[in-house]
């Protein structure tokens, strides 16, 4: 079967004053059409620098990207921005602050403006059009972060690249999120990566699990096999420590 992304024997080593650090060894992955795929781990163990090298931010040392079987490695956003789009956990500063949702909603469009095409979008993710005419500073953090996904469904872009976006958010916020990613997945066929450190909430929006540590894949699965029966001492943790945080 033909993948949407893929990436083979990626590595990225950062070098500061005191160390190298050595952030993706060797990764693998894969990313199905219509697949909603969720990389747990805990704090610097990989997951932004991967989604920063498979968006082009930033340039892996050695290793491939593809986009629909076509090699696009080294490429920049500029290029990468056609097929996917990045979502941040501060979805405030992904936006331009002196302008409108609305011209920054129609700018990330290459085609031609489509009014009817953005107000049905924003109705998908659960907003009203007449917050279009607001700055970023006058949402709310869940608003902002539906409106940054309205920008990447706007843009037309195949692939979500979401980096921790529920984590700023409270519960009933995070959880309306949650349902609108699972909806779009389901009613747009829509392909997304979705970083946590919380295995619990990737558990109920993904249906396969990559688990990162110290750069490398340590284990991956469908989600029912990763959670049920872990093989990895370290998943183990992850999902007793979620266990705990829950009771
Ligand atoms: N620009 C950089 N320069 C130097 N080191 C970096 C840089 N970016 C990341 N690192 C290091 O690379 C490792 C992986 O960082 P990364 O941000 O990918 O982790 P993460 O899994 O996203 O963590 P978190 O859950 O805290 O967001 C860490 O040790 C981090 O300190
Ligand atoms: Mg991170």
């Amino acid at each position: 079967m033909e993948h949407i992304l893929k990436g083979i024997n990626l590595n990225k080593t950062f070098g500061t004053k005191d160390q190298n650090i050595q952030a993706l060894k060797d990764v693998d992955f894969y990313l199905d059409e219509g697949e909603l795929l969720g990389i747990a781990g805990e704090s610097g163990s990989g997951k932004s620098t991967l989604l920063n090298v498979i968006s082009g931010l930033i340039r892996p040392d050695s290793g491939e990207l593809f986009y629909r079987e076509q090699e696009y490695t080294g490429k920049d956003p500029a290029h990468t921005g056609r097929f996917l789009q990045m979502i941040f956990q501060d979805a405030k500063s992904s936006f331009d602050p002196r302008f409108t949702m609305e011209c920054s909603l129609l700018e990330s469009r290459r085609k031609k403006t489509d009014r009817d095409a953005l107000c049905g979008i924003l109705k998908e993710v659960g907003l009203d059009e007449k917050l279009l005419k607001r700055k970023a500073s006058e949402l709310s953090g869940g608003q902002c972060q539906r409106m940054s996904i309205a920008r990447a469904l706007y843009s037309e872009a195949d692939i979500l690249l979401c980096d921790e976006i529920t984590s700023a958010l409270d519960v009933s916020s995070q959880a309306q999120v949650v349902e609108i990613l699972k909806k779009l997945n389901v009613e747009r066929k829509l392909s997304a990566i979705f970083v946590s450190h919380d295995i619990a909430l990737l558990s109920t929006l993904c249906t396969r699990i990559m688990v990162m540590k110290d750069g490398q894949v340590v284990e991956q699965g469908l989600t029912t096999d990763v959670i049920g029966t872990p093989g990895n001492e370290y998943t183990k943790l992850l999902i007793e420590s979620a266990r705990k945080q829950s009771l």
